[in-house]
């Protein structure tokens, strides 16, 4: 049986604006983010704090972060590579931080220029001191599903990363298919691994809609007991160091699908729909989630 209420991570600000072509102006993406604020989410990724050499389309994270409107039972997140990201976004008062890494060495180096073996005690410094610091830290393991670089990713590399990223001390693990080459047999097979050997409340799906198949991947996610969801309104994102990764699941289109199952998320769908045609006026083309194209 399925869940009656799930939680929603709105990525948009952060895993969308990173690969749109270009910069949003800092007040769009302050804006935008207000909007949000306003939909019933209670979790926004809304930057990060890389390099503006890697990310430039994020390079303003420090000012987003400051102008934001922070509202009430909201958590505001943000990416960080490394504790010089981490100090950024501690100064510019983020309520939480996430840390990532890949589950195969292509992508895991391709993105942030390390070996899995090197990436570990770097995030745990991360991990421990934005815990000392009294923040939620997050993990995201990217790759899970497949690599761009490596191709097929075992369940072996997948539970060594899971592994490490709980022992440092991550409240939760949300599991990336970055490229979007998972399918539901592929998700039920590799959360069996995983729940043999970690608790169900550790995880959270992160899934881009690169080959139309999220939405399937997130209903046997459900059947799986999994009850936290990464997503981006309109379908907007990517990562550029995946090839081939294209926008993530659709807010709009999950939120859609779970209220019709009679699955709560507390967020209200016409305003939803209103952060989305703000954020459509800003990025200069027509968002790609099946509820814009229907209400459009
Ligand atoms: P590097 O170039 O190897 O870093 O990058 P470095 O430590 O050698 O530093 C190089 C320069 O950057 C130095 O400056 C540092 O001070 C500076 P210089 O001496 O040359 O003047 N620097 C920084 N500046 C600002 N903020 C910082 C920072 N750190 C160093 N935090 C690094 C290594 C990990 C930093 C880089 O590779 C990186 O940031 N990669 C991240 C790329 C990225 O953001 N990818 C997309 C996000 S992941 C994703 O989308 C997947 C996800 O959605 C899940 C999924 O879908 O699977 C999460
Ligand atoms: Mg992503």
């Amino acid at each position: 049986h399925l869940p009656k209420s799930v939680i929603i991570k709105e990525v948009g600000p952060r895993d969308g604006l990173q690969n749109e072509k270009a910069f949003i102006p800092t007040e769009n993406k302050i804006e935008w983010i207000n909007k949000l604020s306003e939909t019933g989410l209670s979790h926004i990724e809304i930057t990060s704090f890389v390099p503006p050499k890697w990310i430039p389309q994020l390079a303003d994270s420090f000012e987003v972060a400051q102008g934001i409107e922070r509202a009430e039972g909201i958590s505001y997140s943000a990416l960080v590579p490394n504790v010089k990201g981490l100090d950024r976004a501690l100064d510019a008062g983020v309520d939480e931080v996430a840390v990532f890494m890949s589950a195969s060495e292509g992508h895991n180096k391709n993105n942030i220029n390390k070996t899995i073996d090197e990436t570990f005690p770097l995030l745990n410094d991360v991990v421990k001191k934005g815990l000392t610091a009294n923040k939620r830290v997050r993990g995201y393991v990217s790759t899970v599903f497949g690599c761009p670089y490596d191709g097929e990713v075992s369940i072996k590399d997948v539970i060594r990363v899971v592994d490490s990223l709980l022992e440092m001390g991550v409240y939760e693990i949300s599991l990336g298919d970055t490229i979007g080459v998972a399918n539901p047999l592929q998700v039920e097979e590799v959360l069996t691994e995983l729940f043999k050997r970690f608790d169900k409340s550790h995880f959270a799906m992160h899934f881009h809609n690169t080959r139309g198949l999220a939405l399937a991947n997130v209903v046997a996610s459900l059947q799986m007991g999994v009850t936290v969801f990464d997503s981006a309104l309109g379908g907007l994102g990517g990562c550029p160091y995946a090839k081939g990764a294209s926008g993530n699941l659709a807010t709009d289109d999950l939120v859609y699908m779970l209220h019709s199952m009679g699955i709560q998320t507390n967020i209200d769908e016409q305003k939803l729909y209103e952060a989305a045609k703000y954020v459509e006026s800003k990025i200069g083309r027509n968002l790609t989630s099946h509820q814009m194209l229907a209400n459009n």
